[in-house]
C-alpha cells in the first residue's frame, strides 16, 4: 500500500508495545516499521527507516529518557512529526514548536491511535511545505530523466501562481536552458555578474527574461567556460537571489562535483527525478546513501516519478521498496505535447494548461511550495 503512514514506536514497556501492535494489526492505514526500546537507537533508525511519524513514550527509561529523546530529535532538525505517549498522572502538552506535534494519553482506542497519527502526519506535511521549499534543486543521478523539462515547467507554474521565480541553469557545461529557449550565444550568463559586492541592480543586466514570466540565470555559453564558475561566487549570487525572489529553482546535471554539491547543499528541497528503469533506480539508491552520509535530513529529498504511466512492465512496488516510500510526486508522459513545446522553447504548462501533464506539474508546484504561495511578496 503506497500511501500507508510509516510509523516508528519508541516504547520500552513490553505490554504497551504489544497493545499498540495489536491495535495496528487490524488496520491498513498505518504501517508499523518497528518498536524500539532503546532511545539511543532512534536517530539512526529514523535515517534508515524514514518514518512519517514517530511515537515516543514520555516515560521511556534507559540511557536516553523519553522527553530527552524528544528534545534531541527536535534539535536534530529531522522534522519527523512526533507524538508523545503518556499517562494521565504525567500530563504532557502538545507543542509543535518544541517538536511535540500531538499527545496520546493511555488508555486509548485503535481509532484514537490512527486519528492522532494521521493528524500528526498532515500537520507535519503542512509545516514542512510552509518553511521548506523556497530553494529547490532539481536533480537526478541519471541523465535524460526529464530534469530540464520539469524544472522549466515547474518554474513557470510557480510564476503563474504569482510567485517571483528565478530559474538557475545549473548544468554548467551544456547550459540546457540556453538550448531549450534558443537563447542567442551572446546572451549574458552567470559569468557576467560582478564577483565582489554583487547587488540587486546587477541582476537586471544579466538575467534572461523569458516571455513566460520567469527570470533565468543562464549557464556560460561554452563548455570550457563552465570551469570559470566557482562556488564562492555562486554563494554570493544565490544568497542575493534568495532575498529578491520567492522561489529559486535550479536545473542541474547528472554529475556530482563541487558545483552540483553546492546546489544540493543550499537547497531547502532536493527534487530528485526518478523513472521506472533499473539503472536510474540503482543510481538513486547510491545517491540516497551519499545523502545519508552527508547528513541531509530525510525530508530534504522528495522524489518525483516522471513518465509515471510508462512503467514498461516495471513493478512500481520495486521502486517504492528501493526508495523506502512511494515517490511524493508524479508526472505522466506528455507525448507529443512535450516534444513540440520543447522544440518551440515554450513551457507545455502554458501551451496546453488542461493537458494531464500540465495538471501534474501544477499540482506538484502547489504541494512543493505549500503555504509559501500565500506569503507576501518580498519586495
Ligand atoms: N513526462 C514526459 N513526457 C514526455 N516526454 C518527456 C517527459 N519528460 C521528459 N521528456 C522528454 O525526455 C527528453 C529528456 O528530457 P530532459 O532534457 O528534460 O532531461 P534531462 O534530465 O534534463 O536530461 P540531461 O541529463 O541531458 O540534462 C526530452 O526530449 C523531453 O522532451
Ligand atoms: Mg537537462
Amino acid at each position: 500500500m503506497p500511501d500507508q503512514i510509516r510509523l516508528l514506536v519508541v516504547e520500552d514497556v513490553p505490554q504497551v508495545a504489544q497493545y499498540i501492535r495489536g491495535l495496528l494489526n487490524s488496520q491498513t492505514t498505518i504501517k508499523l516499521l518497528d518498536v524500539v526500546s532503546d532511545g539511543t537507537r532512534v536517530a539512526g533508525l529514523v535515517q534508515e527507516l524514514r518514518p512519517d511519524v514517530i511515537i515516543v513514550d514520555a516515560l521511556l527509561q534507559g540511557r536516553l529518557k523519553g522527553m530527552t529523546l524528544v528534545q534531541q530529535l527536535h534539535a536534530s532538525g529531522m522534522k519527523v512529526p512526533l507524538i508523545v505517549l503518556t499517562v494521565p498522572q504525567h500530563p504532557v502538552q502538545a507543542n509543535p514548536g518544541m517538536g511535540i506535534d500531538a499527545v496520546l494519553s493511555m488508555p486509548f482506542t485503535g481509532y484514537e491511535l490512527v486519528m492522532r497519527v494521521q493528524q500528526a502526519r498532515a500537520a507535519g506535511a503542512l509545516a514542512d511545505a510552509a518553511g521548506n521549499a523556497r530553494f529547490i534543486t532539481v536533480f537526478s543521478p541519471k541523465g535524460g530523466t526529464g530534469k530540464t523539462t520539469i524544472c522549466f515547467n515547474l518554474a513557470v507554474a510557480f510564476g503563474q501562481a504569482g510567485l517571483r521565480t528565478v530559474l538557475i541553469d545549473g548544468g554548467l557545461q551544456f547550459g540546457d536552458m540556453r538550448a531549450l529557449l534558443k537563447v542567442p550565444i551572446d546572451a549574458p550568463s552567470m559569468l557576467d555578474l560582478p564577483t565582489d559586492r554583487i547587488q540587486e541592480s546587477d541582476l537586471a543586466d544579466v538575467l534572461w527574461r523569458d516571455p513566460s514570466g520567469i527570470d533565468i540565470l543562464l549557464a556560460p555559453p561554452r563548455v570550457e567556460l563552465a570551469e570559470m564558475v566557482n562556488v564562492r561566487d555562486l554563494e554570493k549570487t544565490m544568497s542575493l537571489l534568495r532575498r529578491v525572489y520567492e522561489v529559486v529553482i535550479v536545473d542541474t546535471w547528472s554529475y556530482v562535483n563541487d558545483v552540483s554539491l553546492f546546489f544540493l547543499d543550499i537547497a531547502d528541497t532536493i527534487l530528485e527525478i526518478v523513472t521506472y528503469d533499473s539503472t536510474t533506480i540503482h543510481s538513486t539508491m547510491v545517491m540516497a546513501d551519499a545523502f545519508r552520509a552527508i547528513g541531509y535530513p530525510p525530508t530534504k529529498v522528495r522524489y518525483l516519478i516522471n513518465r509515471a504511466d510508462s512503467t514498461g512492465g516495471f513493478d512500481p512496488e520495486v521502486l517504492n521498496a528501493a526508495l523506502g516510500r512511494a515517490p511524493e510526486y508524479s508526472v505522466r508522459s506528455g507525448g507529443n505535447l512535450v516534444v513540440r513545446a520543447n522544440n518551440e522553447g515554450i513551457p507545455f504548462v502554458l501551451a496546453d494548461p488542461s493537458a494531464e501533464i500540465s495538471q501534474d506539474i501544477a499540482r506538484t508546484a502547489g504541494e512543493l511550495v505549500g503555504r509559501v504561495a500565500a506569503a507576501p511578496a518580498r519586495r
